[in-house]
């Protein structure tokens, strides 16, 4: 197990790579650990949870509502969980959400750590701190910003995981390719999803290079003042398309990425938009979409990164480098316009 420790704020994270998921007995004092998962995972991987004192939620992104919260919380009270009580989140990024928000809130903050089963919640969902739930169609509209006490990787939960979640997956990857690394953007040109697969130590080096790219980035900006915002490279569009329509996180963000880049067309003179869609086709994921642009657009003026009529939208300048720049909502709107 190769540990690696991140100082986020006040708050370090240590980083447990290459571990086993039974090495969280030595990490925490168990018996007095919580465990929250969902139905899929706990089903997949029931043998790991013996023993263990859990709470398994209904799978899925409509489960991430303040009324689940509230149940864990009712739950917690029944099995007399305290202010030493540890809770662990072991699923995707659903589950890291909720029991990252949940530790945020129960008697004013317990300490977490996370388990991460699918590629995107190891490589970014359970990484920076950032936590909370949906509010009606408004994604993370309530939470909190707390960092976890540890992240323990244990790859063998990648075995179960569907093939669209793995796409999935690789979405973020590629978005943090695009904005910060252009090394890795060629390396993922040259390989594919069954590469990774069927490589564990390609995908294990992969997984800890996107772990420790994003944790720089949250290091650098816990509370997203500046270069944070990066991270959010297709997810304006890609946050409205996700909750209008059936779409993955990933799939959304991917459509949002390429809107993203024909923007950058316009305004910084990025020139590789093609590329980007390749990578994006080559690893399955939708590079377009119909989509009523004034219903997304609605629901866009409520996202976060809104300052009054401006939105903060992510661009590249090129490959591996992204730029945040303030646009106005309206010409967004007529730029995407020209897109469908
Ligand atoms: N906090 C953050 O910074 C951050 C960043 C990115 C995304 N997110 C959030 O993460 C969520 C998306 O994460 P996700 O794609 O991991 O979603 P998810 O948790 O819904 O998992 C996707 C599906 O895979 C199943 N699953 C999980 N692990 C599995 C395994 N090992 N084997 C078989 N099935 C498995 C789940 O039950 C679910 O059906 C969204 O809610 C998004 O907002 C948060």
């Amino acid at each position: 197990m190769k540990k690696v420790s991140f100082q986020i704020g006040q708050q370090t994270t240590q980083y447990f790579f290459d571990a086993s998921f039974p090495q969280l007995e030595s990490l925490i004092e168990y018996s007095n650990a919580v465990i929250i998962t969902d139905e899929n995972v706990f089903a997949k991987h029931k043998p790991k949870f013996k023993g263990g004192n859990v709470i398994v939620l209904k799978p899925g992104e409509e489960y991430k509502v303040q009324a689940t919260a509230d149940a864990i919380i009712g739950q917690l009270i029944e099995m007399g969980a305290d202010r030493k009580t540890w809770l662990v989140g072991v699923g995707g990024g659903v589950v890291t959400d909720i029991t990252g928000y949940v530790a945020s809130l129960y008697m004013r903050g317990i300490n977490y750590g996370f388990v991460p089963t699918t590629v995107l919640a190891m490589v970014d969902a359970a990484i920076g701190g950032k936590n909370g739930v949906n509010v009606g169609l408004y994604k993370n509209l309530v939470g909190a910003i707390r960092q976890p006490d540890f992240i323990l990787y244990d790859y063998s939960f990648l075995r179960s995981l569907p093939k669209h979640e793995w796409s999935s997956g690789f979405a973020e990857i590629i978005k943090h390719a695009c904005i910060n690394d252009a090394a890795m953007f060629r390396a993922l040109e040259k390989n594919t999803i069954a590469y990774y697969k069927k490589t564990p130590v390609a995908m294990a080096a992969l997984v800890k290079r996107n772990a420790l790219l994003k944790s720089e980035i949250a290091r650098s900006d816990e509370h997203e003042q500046g270069n944070r915002k990066m991270l959010n490279f297709g997810h304006t569009l890609g946050h409205a398309l996700e909750n209008i329509y059936e779409l993955t996180h990933g799939q959304a963000i991917s459509i949002g990425m390429v809107a993203a880049c024909m923007v950058s067309q316009n305004i910084t003179g990025f020139k590789d938009t093609s590329r980007v869609m390749s990578l994006l086709k080559k690893y399955d994921l939708p590079v377009s979409a119909g989509y009523e642009t004034k219903k997304v657009f609605n629901l866009m003026k409520m996202d976060k990164k809104k300052d009054r009529d401006v939105i903060n939208y992510v661009m590249l300048d090129r490959i591996g480098k992204g730029t945040v720049q303030p646009i106005l909502i309206k010409q967004l709107e007529e730029m995407i316009n020209d897109l469908q």
